[in-house]
């Protein structure tokens, strides 16, 4: 499942934190590519020694868990310090698999990544090229949002982000450990979710919806960890 989160962050968050951004020191992604995604991957990224990273990289956590849509969707247990990188001058991310496992550079622990995330800073305009296409079993979809929205998708999908052929594009991207390791367990608890909201604008609390809340409820308790 590929869901679209509008509006993480309003316009004027991102202007405030492009901002802070653009006057900050960025490193080689290299930096962070294990052996096989070295060969693919040509882009910059903020460097996580810099003051501003974890101000920034909080901001951008603090938003999604704030977000009905991203918790109901991700069921976060655990996210990994959002990072930040740039793709300009041809920069492109070729055909990967993000590693299972991540290290929290603050803590110490290994976090099983079962959900990617990236929120664009960049408006779809500011520059050509960069759209992320991402595989699920539906085929590969092309995605390019709006600054300050974000797309999440099961971290096992193959995905890649194609040549910046014209000016900047800016994003942050991170990774959730979620209650839910299964995806399609995590899609169909999202779905039902989705529904008995829907359901209790339209009928409001009745008897039916409140059963079907208690069966989300003991869903969730069977497939949490
Ligand atoms: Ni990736």
């Amino acid at each position: 499942m590929l869901l679209h989160i509008p509006e993480v962050l309003s316009k004027a968050e991102v202007a405030e934190i492009r901002q802070i951004l653009d006057a900050e020191g960025w490193v080689d992604g290299l930096q962070t590519a294990g052996v096989q995604a070295a060969e693919i991957k040509r882009n910059r990224q903020l460097s996580v020694e810099s003051p501003a990273f974890g101000p920034l990289s909080q901001r951008i956590a603090a938003a999604l868990n704030r977000h009905p849509l991203f918790v109901a969707a991700a069921l976060p247990k655990h996210i990994l310090p959002p990072m930040f990188n740039r793709y300009e001058d041809g920069g492109e991310y070729g055909n990967h698999i993000d590693n299972a496992i991540l290290t929290d550079r603050f803590t110490g622990q290994k976090i099983r990544t079962d959900v990617s995330t990236t929120v664009f800073l960049s408006e779809p305009e500011e520059y050509e090229g960069g759209i992320l296409i991402a595989e699920d079993s539906y085929g590969a979809h092309e995605v390019k949002l709006a600054a300050g929205d974000a797309i999440v998708y099961p971290s096992t999908s193959l995905h890649r982000v194609e040549p910046v052929t014209r000016g900047v594009r800016v994003a942050s991207f991170l990774w959730t450990q979620s209650l839910v390791r299964d995806a399609w367990q995590r899609a169909m608890l999202f779905d039902l979710d989705m529904t008995i909201l829907k359901l209790r604008g339209q009928v409001g609390e009745s008897a039916e919806v409140v059963a079907l809340t208690g069966h989300y409820h003991k869903l969730l308790q069977q497939w949490a960890e």
